[in-house]
């Protein structure tokens, strides 16, 4: 099966089977405050993630890259919505285009496209020093990504079955690139043993790209003939994995992502410790079955929202909503409850 078609099936298994709101939202519930003397008006949605600003916590996380006409479609539309909304936008794996040079030119019309904005590379954890530098050079990006899919690869049938050493090539992008490197998850979630290891080789951001929304493994097993089901529901959930790693005090920024779809979800995370939120699935879904302004309007809601949101618990920042009382119940307290995490 060629690169071309696997992008579009992942696109189209993503929006159609891959999109649950398994990710334990549901249990987490904000304190009411009566007395919160705050005003929407008021209300700053800026954050900072390691030493990069963000305009808003939300931003469109990492999905399929280059080559081909539909992908180079969706590539350019996010890009556009990112530009028009002010969100910083993660491209999709950048590999091939550094195997194939001719793929290069639709990425560079990313940055064309948000020329100001923040836009960051991505790369899997087998990228060389080499390849990270020429992916960043590529967009001028801000960050780089460096995903962990090893779940995803294992039920790919032409997937990686080699996973040893990614942590000293994470070390080695983390000293010899100019830019912050985010490692993330892509719907598996981290535990704070992984994060541990991370931040001791000095990686400044993680992403714990939670269970519960896009599930690679039902998108994989669609297109396998012997299906390996029992990775459909494997995984830490978003809010246990956030849970988990921003309970450890560590000099880490923390994202939160996976399944999340609304304002309510982008402000949970953030009262969870993260300091923003990406969203891949849920844009890509609307992006597709309504257009790109309708992403446009949604950005628009989720903000308004959000401020509604944080004037309701007293915050007038993010860093001010991280701190907001929040209680937690069902399966997330019972699995925080046994991993030992206040
Ligand atoms: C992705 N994702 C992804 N991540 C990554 O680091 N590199 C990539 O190339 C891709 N490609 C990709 C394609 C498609 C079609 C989707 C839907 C997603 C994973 C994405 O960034 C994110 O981590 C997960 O999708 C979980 O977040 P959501 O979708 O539940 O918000």
């Amino acid at each position: 099966m060629n690169r071309e078609k696997r992008k579009i099936d992942h696109i189209h298994h993503a929006i159609h089977t891959g999109q649950h709101r398994l990710h334990g939202f549901e249990d987490v519930r904000f304190v009411h405050n009566s007395l919160p003397d705050t005003n929407v008006d008021g209300t700053q949605i800026e954050t900072k993630i390691g030493e990069l600003t963000l305009s808003s916590p939300i931003f469109i996380n990492a999905m399929t890259g280059g080559g081909g006409k539909e992908t180079e479609h969706i590539n350019h539309a996010l890009a556009e919505i990112a530009n028009e909304c002010g969100l910083a936008l993660a491209v999709g794996s950048q590999m091939s285009a550094i195997k194939n040079k001719e793929e290069e030119s639709t990425y560079r019309i990313v940055r064309k496209r948000h020329p100001q904005g923040k836009i960051f590379a991505n790369l899997g954890s087998e990228a060389t020093v080499d390849q990270a530098k020429k992916a960043v050079d590529m967009l001028e990006a801000d960050a780089m990504q460096v995903h962990l899919n090893i779940i995803q690869e294992l039920v790919m049938p032409e997937g990686d079955r080699h996973f040893s050493g990614a942590l000293r090539r994470i070390e080695a992008l983390v000293k010899e690139l100019e830019v912050p490197v985010i490692v993330k998850e892509v719907g598996y979630g981290m535990t704070r043993e992984t994060v541990k290891k991370l931040d001791e080789i000095g990686v400044p951001i993680v992403d714990v790209g939670g269970y519960g929304g896009t599930n690679f493994s039902r998108i994989e097993n669609k297109r396998r003939t012997r299906e390996l089901s029992f990775f459909d529901e494997w995984g830490i959930t978003t809010v246990t994995s956030l849970a988990e790693v921003t309970s450890s005090a560590s000099r880490l920024s923390v994202i939160g992502s996976g399944g999340i779809q609304t304002s309510l979800d982008v402000a949970k995370s953030i009262a969870l410790g993260a300091s923003a939120t990406g969203m891949a699935g849920y844009f890509l879904k609307v992006l597709v079955d309504e257009g790109q302004e309708a992403v446009i309007e949604e950005v628009e809601h989720l903000h308004k929202e959000l401020k509604m949101i944080m004037t309701a618990v007293g915050a007038t920042s993010v860093e001010e909503l991280k701190h907001a009382p929040i209680v937690l119940s069902g399966d997330s307290y019972h699995w925080l409850n046994q991993r030992g995490v206040d």
